[in-house]
């Protein structure tokens, strides 16, 4: 007789408020070192495109968890994450081999202050990041919402390597061939990339051509000026601290959720 219970079986959550069991549903892997994935989006689970959220796989003892920027856009009804692979690392050297079926954990408490709401209105949006730092742009730069607040969207990243730039590229090829995004973000979304230990077309750190003024040349718009412009930077410690202070320098002030202003930071998870 087959076990009608052990058929029927749906894995609940670990409790009320601990995290949920979801579906991996697909895996890409970018580079040696990179990799996304989209997993299934619980019913009722909401968040600002920006956000972040634990994520992991069960421990031995107790769940694996660490914070992940989700990437995609709040109106999705999947959920992507883009991940380093720390060969070494505990949760990444098992996450990065997971498979489309496999269950992965959830947290159910989405937060962060890469969100449109933690700044004041303005004209132009910088969207500034670093290595895995492009995952909560990857969100935002997909959401309607953004480029009804901002006439223009300016999403840098900048890699060590050309080949961990290939994510950002596809998604911001993917955002302006989109259906539907594609007639919104017209004319309005420029995608800036840099690579600093390779030869490439566009070489050198963000802070670097923010200085010398590249970064405003090639999209046409004058340098940083809290009247009009709009900062979110997401990267290594160094790079935060390096661009916050530069931020400043142009006369931006820090914004929060609970107090919008002109430039929001988080730091880039790393596994
Ligand atoms: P660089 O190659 O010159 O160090 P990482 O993998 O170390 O997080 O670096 C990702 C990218 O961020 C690299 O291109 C790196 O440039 C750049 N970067 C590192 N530190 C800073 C900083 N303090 N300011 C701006 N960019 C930085």
């Amino acid at each position: 007789m087959t076990n009608v219970q052990t058929n029927l079986e749906v894995r609940q959550p670990v409790s009320a408020t601990g995290p949920t069991y979801e579906t991996v549903l697909s895996v890409h892997h970018w580079t040696e070192s990179l990799f996304s994935f989209r997993i299934s989006r619980p019913a009722g689970f909401r968040f600002r495109s920006g956000e972040f959220i634990m994520l992991g796989l069960e421990g031995e003892k107790k769940p694996l968890m660490r914070a992940y920027s989700i990437a995609s856009p709040s109106w999705d009804d999947q959920l992507e994450f883009f991940s380093i692979k720390v060969q070494d690392g505990p949760l990444t050297s098992r996450l990065q081999k997971i498979q489309p079926g496999d269950t992965v954990l959830l947290g159910r408490k989405p937060v962060g202050t890469l969100v449109l709401d933690a700044l004041t209105p303005g004209e132009n949006l910088y969207l500034l990041s670093t290595g895995t730092g492009f995952a909560p742009f990857a969100s935002v730069i997909r959401d309607p919402e953004t480029y009804e607040k901002f006439n223009r969207v300016i999403v840098t990243h900048t890699c060590r390597e050309v080949a961990e730039l290939a994510y950002s590229k596809d998604i911001v090829d993917h955002t302006i061939n989109h259906e539907f995004l594609g007639e919104l973000v017209e004319g309005k979304l420029s995608y800036f990339e840099s690579a600093t230990r390779e030869p490439y077309f566009r070489h050198g750190r963000i802070t670097t051509l923010i200085e010398n003024g590249q970064l405003f040349e090639t999209v046409g718009l004058p340098a940083f000026d809290p009247a009009r412009d709009r900062v979110m930077i997401c990267g290594s410690t160094a790079m935060l601290n390096d661009t916050k202070a530069l931020c400043e320098k142009f006369g931006l002030t820090e914004g929060s959720n609970a107090k919008p202003a002109e430039y929001v930071y988080e730091k880039a998870f790393v596994g």
